[in-house]
């Protein structure tokens, strides 16, 4: 019997985040006359990473943030970064900071993320936001794992009792994302590029997360039918006659007739990332002003 998959629309339901969002903007700065503010910070002339800084400072805009972008030359020193992380530190608009990764290679970006303060990570990247993640704390959380979660529970509903598989070990995805899972009561497996039988560990999966940054590693014949399939990958690669096309870490074409959800790629987790960041925006502007993040949004729906 041939079936089809549902596609997980991530792009909708990052729509609709940001809708939340904007709300919530809007009704704070009635109260209090406070508006979030974001900083970025992009270093040298990486084409993805501009376009990425680009849509971030859009969509800011949109859901009525301040944003505030710093671009730096490829060549700039560390000790001039930590100076603007400093001055982003205390700045009484800024919220939040996100400094764009990869930074050139002649840069410690670990040394740069620690400067940030960390109720101002909004990458929640800073060693201190990964160990209060780790041991159940508040805390700023990243946010491409924070969409995968909620992309999982739209489509899935409750994830308790189920076996997730987590392809990727990056501290951007897969580890920070093997803790959320446990939080939501999942068995975790954490598998990488090197795990043995990796069709095999995959095939357990209920839910299968691919952040593995391989071009189509997982076939369809992997999933296990009806399984939810969230594929984090993209990836650039060249469609001919000079055209790139994105494709994600899951041979989508092969999947989708396994999967019971699917996301595409582009337009799955993608969308969900900036979204997560300007909740993660206003989550700082709270935390900034004193202020609960509940009052403006039910958290139990995100
Ligand atoms: N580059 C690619 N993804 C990300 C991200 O989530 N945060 C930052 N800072 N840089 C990135």
């Amino acid at each position: 019997m041939s079936r089809q998959a549902r596609i997980i629309d991530g792009k909708a339901i990052a729509a609709d985040l940001r809708a939340t969002i904007k709300t919530a903007t809007e009704k704070m700065a009635r109260k209090h006359d406070i508006q979030p503010g974001l900083a970025v910070v992009l270093v040298g002339e990486d084409p993805a990473s501009q376009v990425y800084v680009r849509n971030k400072g859009r969509q800011c805009a949109e859901a009525g943030m301040k944003s505030f972008t710093h671009r730096l030359p490829a060549e700039t020193g560390e000790e001039q970064i930590l100076e603007l992380v400093e001055n982003l530190n205390r700045a009484p608009a800024v919220d939040g900071i996100l400094v764009q990764l990869p930074l050139p290679g002649h840069i410690d970006a670990n040394r740069i993320i620690d400067a940030i303060d960390p109720d101002k990570d909004v990458d929640g990247l800073h060693v201190i936001n990964a160990g209060r993640l780790i041991s159940g704390r508040e805390g700023l959380r990243p946010c491409t794992p924070v969409g995968c979660v909620m992309l999982a529970r739209h489509a899935l509903g409750d994830l308790q009792g189920l076996n997730a598989v987590i392809v990727g070990r990056s501290n951007l995805v897969g580890k920070p994302l093997a803790q959320l899972l446990l939080n939501e009561n999942c068995t975790v497996t954490i598998a990488h590029s090197r795990t043995r039988h990796l069709n095999q560990v995959c095939h357990g999966a209920d839910l299968l997360i691919a952040a593995v940054g391989v071009p189509e590693l997982i076939k369809g014949s992997w999933v296990r039918p009806g399984a939810c399939v969230i594929d984090v990958g993209i990836n650039r690669v060249d469609a001919g006659g000079g055209k790139m096309r994105l494709i994600g870490d899951v041979e989508f074409d092969t999947a989708v007739k396994t999967a019971g959800f699917i996301t595409p790629v582009p337009g799955g987790v993608g969308p969900m990332t900036i979204a997560c960041l300007l909740l993660n925006t206003l989550r700082a502007a709270c935390t900034h002003h004193d202020i609960a993040l509940a009052s403006y949004i039910d958290l139990t729906r995100i």
